[in-house]
């Protein structure tokens, strides 16, 4: 939540800024501001809502600081205050000399605003950003040394941040600092960026530095040095980063998600390379650093995650249950952190997350390894906090997901749990060799059935029209398919602000069941395997209440057509598959519906892509 940018160096700072910010808008797009520094002051300028209206704000001030080559910006999804321009970001100390950007939240910031207030500071803005700016320019007026002074704020300072910051009295100077929320140098000829994320700077530079915690940075046009907490000068990693900038285009897709939906098909095949070769070879997974004996010897496991992540881990579960009949708990990761949840050496802990950022799923993470618990990270970043903590890393390489809503992340992390479910399964021999080779087939076809689908999705789309005008939807499904249901509702909530809820079907007549008339659609996911009759049993209850019926079925039973009103059909795949296959006329549907209604898919409203805030 909230991104952070700035450069110094020897180029115009103005476009770097405002590009930068482009490509953090994922990370909340509440309200934007940006500090320049010109000869005689640091100028700051901010407007509310998305980054176009900052631009905008700007174009009367172009000349003034066209020149100006050093400045911080700020992207926001607000938490304290409301998004107004007073709580935009960059903050200012009373003499406006000190400007700051913060990305995280200051968990003690009552306290010490109190402080400073007696100490005749004056707050303006809710926010808990301000608390740094007067904490650090109080330093600053007892050290005359910007270091010096973030050295000395930073330890009063609890929670978690990363901050960057820029003083009027020291020109050429930029000083930055992290703890609990990422923040990377990218270094290049022309100077250097500090940013919350690699998209920020990519089209500058591939290599960079990531800071650690606690670590304070003083980048000058022609100087870098990092200090640890103690001041004592370490010696940077320059890394080189591994990515495109054409990963952040649209290649010609009216929305990053339909981009990110159709490269589905590749991310598969990606993941299966090297991992997976034949369906009579065993499965490959390196990453994985426990012993054969202790996978063997595994009583338990738990899973934690949130959002789209966490149905990936309700199918994980059903997989590796059914696998290598191991228990497996899965939990939301802002639930598992707050009751004394029974872990030990003796536990596998998985966490998964797209970002390898959500506040909570970190947390969680670094609970259970505090308890001892090997750490499996399923991730898409592996060079986030999350895969840091890792004891294995199965990185999920989805290529960079820029729409808010996640799609072909989630097909990477199921890929991943079907390969970790095969792998275990195939060391503990819990799983007959036809049927193992006869999933890895099925495995290996599936991109294949995901071009046949997306090739015919015009019918998706003309489905998605015809319900689009509906305040409600609901998904039922069960089993494998139950978390489908959430993830299709999700999906649809999250970009059409349509109420739309999964259901495991057979709940529907324990209350869910009372909703239903002629205008609520119901969409059974209808897969053919062991609860296909039983899906049937529960559409006809619903239909009963003349309820819109609507199937996502493979069967070809020519009865369906006496039953549901639309018939969305996909390739027939094994029903250990079927997730994988369901999935994507859901993510279809979600997207054609809120683009037919005119909403802002990629940014949903009150959204953010990381969820750094617990
Ligand atoms: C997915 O569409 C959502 N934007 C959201 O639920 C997301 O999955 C959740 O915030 C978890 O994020 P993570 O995978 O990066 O941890």
């Amino acid at each position: 939540m909230c991104g952070i940018v700035g450069y110094v160096g020897t180029n115009p700072v103005l476009d770097i800024l405002l590009d930068g910010l482009e490509q953090l808008e994922y990370r909340g797009y509440d309200s934007s501001g940006v500090a320049i520094k010109t000869e005689s002051a640091i100028n700051v300028y901010k407007a509310v809502g998305k980054l176009k209206n900052l631009r905008e704000a700007l174009k009367p001030y172009i000349s003034d600081i066209s020149a100006s080559t050093i400045g911080i910006g700020h992207i926001r999804w607000a938490t304290h205050g409301a998004p107004t321009i007073v709580n935009a970001h960059p903050h200012t100390c009373n003499c406006g000399n000190l400007v700051v950007v913060h990305n995280g939240i200051i968990e003690n910031y009552k306290e010490l605003k109190l402080k400073l207030e007696k100490q005749g500071c004056v707050f303006r803005s809710q926010t808990d950003t301000e608390t740094v700016a007067h904490l650090v320019a109080q330093k600053y007026a007892q050290t005359k040394d910007l270091t010096k002074a973030v050295h000395l704020a930073t330890k009063e300072i609890e929670g978690a941040y990363a901050l960057e910051i820029m003083h009027n009295d020291e020109p050429n100077k930029l000083v930055i600092t992290k703890r609990n929320a990422p923040l990377i140098i990218g270094v290049s000829e022309d100077g250097y960026y500090a940013a919350s994320d690699i998209p920020a700077f990519i089209k500058h530079t591939n290599k960079a530095i990531y800071l650690s915690d606690n670590q304070v940075a003083t980048i000058t046009p022609d100087s870098l040095k990092i200090e640890d907490i103690n001041g004592c000068e370490i010696s940077p990693k320059v890394e080189q980063l591994p990515w495109e900038p054409v990963a952040l285009s649209k290649m010609g897709y009216k929305h990053y998600m339909l981009k990110e939906i159709h490269e589905q098909p590749d991310v598969i095949r990606n993941i299966l390379v090297g991992k997976l070769h034949t369906s009579d070879s065993p499965i490959e997974l390196n990453e994985v650093k426990l012993t054969k004996e202790t996978l063997k010897n595994l009583n338990r496991i738990q899973v934690i995650a949130c959002g789209t992540s966490l149905h990936a881990a309700m199918v994980g579960k059903y997989l590796i249950e059914d696998f290598c009949g191991i228990p497996v708990d899965v939990e939301a990761s802002s639930e598992y952190i707050y009751r004394k949840t029974v872990t030990d050496e003796h536990t596998l802990v998985i966490g998964v997350s797209q970002s390898g950022e959500t506040a909570d799923t970190l947390t969680a993470i670094k609970q259970a390894k505090a308890r001892g618990s090997h750490i499996l990270i399923i991730t898409n970043r592996p060079d986030s906090a999350m895969a840091r903590e890792a004891d294995s890393l199965l990185s999920v390489n989805a290529g960079i997901e820029v729409s808010v809503a996640a799609t072909k992340s989630y097909i990477a992390q199921l890929t991943s749990f079907y390969l970790l479910a095969l792998y275990m399964a195939e060391i503990k021999g819990t799983v007959e060799s036809d049927k193992l080779k006869h999933i890895k087939s099925e495995m290996l076809s599936l991109p294949q059935k995901i071009e046949q689908i997306l090739s015919s999705k015009s019918e998706i789309q003309a489905c998605a029209r015809k319900y689009s005008g509906t305040k409600d939807f609901i998904y039922i499904a069960r089993g494998l398919n139950y978390p489908t249901a959430l993830e299709g509702a999700l999906k649809l909530k999250e970009i059409s602000y349509i109420n739309a809820t999964g259901y495991p079907a057979g709940e529907l007549k324990h209350g869910p069941i009372a909703m239903l008339d002629e205008t609520m659609p119901v969409l059974s996911i209808l897969m053919n395997g062991s609860v296909y009759e039983k899906i049937l049993s529960n559409s006809e209850e619903a239909k009963a209440r003349n309820a819109r019926m609507i199937a996502l079925t493979n069967s070809s039973n020519d009865k369906l057509k006496d039953l549901f009103d639309y018939i969305i059909k996909v390739p027939d795949v094994d029903e250990t598959l079927s997730p994988i296959i369901a999935i994507i006329p859901l993510q279809l549907i979600a997207y054609y519906i809120a683009e037919f209604l005119g909403k802002d898919v990629d940014q949903p409203r009150n959204l953010a892509k990381s969820v750094t805030v617990e």
